[in-house]
């Protein structure tokens, strides 16, 4: 017997065709942003225990993933290189012939403008202690120092063909610093994906393996307290003020109202970083039997959409298009 109900929200969700026209949010493929890694003097790609599925690159196997990636349609990657040789101040970072800088050349030979090719501006990768700066004698990271640093660093990618940079470090000033450097030396097209509202988080641990960190301690003087928002919409609004192209909330799904609230109070593309430990904690339960992969791949990935991103990091980026289908 129909009991005479006035509203029945189930007719949408009667077929997969009806769900289909009905859906909100959808994730396209020119979306997504592939992160990549390149190690220094490698011989053939290595698998990174903690990252099932994602290996450290050789300068040859970048060149090929990147081909294979902007076949699928991602809408950009993003590199990041891990040196032979630290110190103290990461010169690595800013040498011409450093790994990052030659990854990216080898990169915009292969696929130019057919995608967007972004590079981490970060000493983190090139710096003997780990940390994302130049330290002081006291061991604390020296934020007006390290901004000259990101200047050098910030000339040597667009150099090297980097069209967006990704300002990571959260020093004070940095976008605009960089933007000033960029401007000055004639990368007026150069732009910036300004890491904006990045906070200290355990799920950055994969990554750690991936880059061969040497950080001892933790980055808590600079990047964000999981507990504010008010301070992200600060950080947020500061960058775009000094320039930043495009802003980004880092880590994606447990800042999901960050996200949010960020898109609601700027007028440029917000992006989100499902980073390391997004992707590791999904594979290991999905290695374990425990979730299915696929679903929470395309759940995740919608989420960020949906919670107002335009733009997404991911390691899945290819998977993700192939599931996308
Ligand atoms: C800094 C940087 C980090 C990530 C991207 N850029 C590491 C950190 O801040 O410790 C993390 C990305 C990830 O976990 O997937 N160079």
């Amino acid at each position: 017997m129909a009991i005479d109900l006035p509203y029945r929200p189930r007719r949408l969700r009667t077929t997969a065709a009806m769900r289909r026209l009905v859906a909100e949010t959808r994730v396209h493929p020119g979306d997504l942003v592939l992160p990549m890694f390149v190690k220094e003097g490698l011989a053939e790609p290595a698998p990174i225990a903690s990252m099932p599925g994602v290996v450290q690159h050789t300068l040859a196997s970048v060149r090929k993933a990147a081909r294979e990636a902007v076949a699928a349609g991602v809408g950009g990657l993003m590199l990041f290189a891990v040196p032979e040789h630290r110190d103290a101040i990461g010169s690595a970072g800013t040498d011409r012939d450093g790994i990052l800088q030659r990854t990216l050349r080898a990169v915009a030979d292969e696929v130019g403008d057919e995608t967007v090719i972004m590079s981490d501006l970060c000493l983190d990768e090139f710096t003997d202690h780990g940390h994302c700066g130049v330290l002081k004698d006291d061991g604390t990271v020296d934020n007006d120092a390290t901004l000259e640093r990101y200047g050098d660093m910030a000339i040597a990618q667009a150099e090297a063909g980097a069209h967006l940079l990704g300002p990571s470090g959260m020093m004070d000033g940095q976008v605009g610093y960089v933007r000033r450097v960029l401007d000055d030396a004639g990368y007026q097209d150069t732009g910036m994906i300004a890491y904006s509202a990045k906070y200290a988080s355990a799920f950055y641990g994969p990554f750690r393996d991936a880059v061969e960190s040497q950080l001892a301690g933790d980055r808590k003087t600079y990047q964000q307290d999981y507990a504010n928002a008010v301070e992200a919409l600060r950080e947020v609004r500061l960058d775009v003020e000094e320039g930043a192209d495009l802003v980004m909330v880092k880590p994606g799904l447990p800042y999901l109202d960050i996200i949010t609230r960020v898109a609601a109070e700027v007028d440029v593309p917000v992006a989100a970083y499902q980073i390391s430990g997004e992707y590791s904690m999904v594979e290991a339960a999905a290695a374990n039997g425990w979730i299915d992969r696929e679903r929470a791949i395309l759940e995740t990935l919608t989420s960020l959409r949906r919670a107002g991103a335009s733009v997404i990091l991911t390691y899945w980026a290819v998977d993700a298009i192939r599931l996308l289908g």
